[in-house]
């Protein structure tokens, strides 16, 4: 089975924070429009900051039991989420406009009550792997059965570490914010294993409004070099 083109795309600040940054939503969604996704890959702890940020979980109503009808050419959501932290919690996807409707990628450690919970709400999921999730495995399935040609990757350094150190990622996009917040190294890149060098090729520099840069980099070893 092919894999798609994987695109991680974030936002950072010049010294690298990537976590409580007050992210130019504007800037950061417009630009990812521009690469086309037809999957928008998210980490679990990612989709539960987002919810935090955008006003918790409402009650659940009738119309977030039944997926929701959209047009095609918006892109699914494919969370993971294997231990089942979003349980309660999916239908804050499932109203948003910009998702066709949410898929969840589990693996063989997730609880049974998230699968009913998902079962019982007329959820897609895809059970790859034993403890976490088998990215190259669950990604194929996704292109396959949704026909994606492309993932962009909304996530923090969990996932994209993980993707990368598969040799998943085809491009990086970063949005680098013109500030300095002293966060640490906490940064975005923390999880790539130690002594490991990857290097990039650039594609894209481009200035943005209020001074911000746009960076696009192709990983050279990825598969679809
Ligand atoms: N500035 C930006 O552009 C930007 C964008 C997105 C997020 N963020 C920030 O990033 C933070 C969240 O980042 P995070 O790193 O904590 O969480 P994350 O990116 O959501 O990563 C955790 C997810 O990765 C999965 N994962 C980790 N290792 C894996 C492996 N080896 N194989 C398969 N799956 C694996 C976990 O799976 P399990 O389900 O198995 O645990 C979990 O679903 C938040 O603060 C958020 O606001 C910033």
């Amino acid at each position: 089975m092919a894999k798609p083109k994987i695109i991680m795309h974030n936002s950072i600040t010049l010294d690298g924070s990537f976590r409580d940054i007050d992210v130019d939503m504007g800037i950061h969604y417009g630009t990812a429009a521009s690469f086309g996704e037809d999957i928008h890959l998210v980490g679990a702890n990612t989709a539960k900051t987002g919810i935090e940020m955008f006003g918790g979980v409402p009650p659940e109503e009738d119309s977030d039991f039944r997926k929701a009808e959209r047009e095609r050419t918006i892109p699914i959501w494919a969370i993971i989420d294997s231990k089942g932290i979003l349980k309660g919690s999916l239908h804050v996807f499932r109203r948003f406009e910009l998702c066709r409707d949410v898929v969840v990628l589990v693996s063989g450690s997730t609880p049974e009550d998230y699968l009913e919970y998902l079962k019982e709400r007329d959820y897609d999921f895809i059970v790859t792997g034993e403890e976490h999730v088998d990215l190259k495995e669950a990604l194929e399935v996704l292109s396959k059965k949704y026909k994606a040609g492309t993932v962009l990757v909304d996530s923090g350094s969990g996932l994209n570490g993980a993707l990368l150190a598969q040799d998943l990622v085809d491009d990086i996009s970063l949005i680098m914010m013109p500030l300095l917040t002293g966060k640490g190294t906490d940064t975005l890149f923390a999880n790539i294993e130690k002594n490991e060098t990857i290097e990039l090729e650039l594609l894209k520099c481009e200035k943005l409004e209020r001074d911000y840069v746009w960076l696009v980099y192709k990983v050279k070893r990825s598969s679809n070099k």
